[in-house]
């Protein structure tokens, strides 16, 4: 039997980043509609939406787990319309304020400049009044890089750059 550890795509002191399997749709199901989740993203998914959602192509997208297996929460790396990679995240609300949003998204950037070697940089975008994600970005050393108003909302977008390896080259 696969273990979390044998389906790690990065793992960190404390979580593990695995791929979406079919029987985490029950947690994702919820964070698409769980209105403490979805405050400050629209509220929460009406019913058919989840229903193309649960077929839809899940692609980029990770569940963030304790080594133990439980899911604390979920992160992507997709495409923002600017051709920039982006970075989304998602954790669940009995395990806010505890680092592991911290943990898990510092592993998924450094997941995503091994995976997409062309990639310059990384870009996040949030609702300025979402002050925990807020917090989180520059907590992960992101830097604010542009302010709009979209959805009704002051959103802004963070970004940070491939990090330079030692002998100076872009990894
Ligand atoms: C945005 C979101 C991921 C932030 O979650 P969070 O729990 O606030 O973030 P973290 O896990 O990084 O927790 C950070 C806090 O944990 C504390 N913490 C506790 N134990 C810790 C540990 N062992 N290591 C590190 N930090 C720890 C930190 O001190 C930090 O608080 P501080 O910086 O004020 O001191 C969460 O609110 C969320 O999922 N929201 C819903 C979805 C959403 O809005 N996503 C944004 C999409 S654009």
């Amino acid at each position: 039997m696969n273990t979390e550890s044998d389906e790690a795509l990065a793992s960190t002191e404390r979580l593990v980043l695995r791929e979406v399997r079919s029987h985490d749709l029950a947690v994702l199901e919820r964070m698409w509609q769980d209105p403490v989740m979805r405050r400050y993203l629209g509220g929460p998914v009406p019913d058919e939406v989840v229903a193309e959602r649960r077929v839809g192509d899940h692609t980029g997208s990770l569940m963030v787990t304790k080594r133990s297996g439980e899911i604390v929460g979920w992160c992507r790396l997709g495409r923002y319309r600017t051709g920039d990679l982006e970075l989304s995240y998602a954790f669940l609300p009995e395990w806010w304020g505890r680092g592991y949003a911290r943990e898990g998204c510092a592993a998924a950037v450094g997941l995503a400049f091994d995976r997409f070697p062309d990639a310059t940089r990384l870009v996040a975008v949030t609702q300025e009044a979402n002050r925990r994600s807020v917090h989180l970005l520059e907590a992960l050393g992101m830097v604010r890089v542009d302010t709009f108003d979209e959805f009704g909302a002051r959103q802004v977008m963070y970004a940070v750059d491939r990090p330079h390896s030692i002998d100076g080259e872009t990894r």
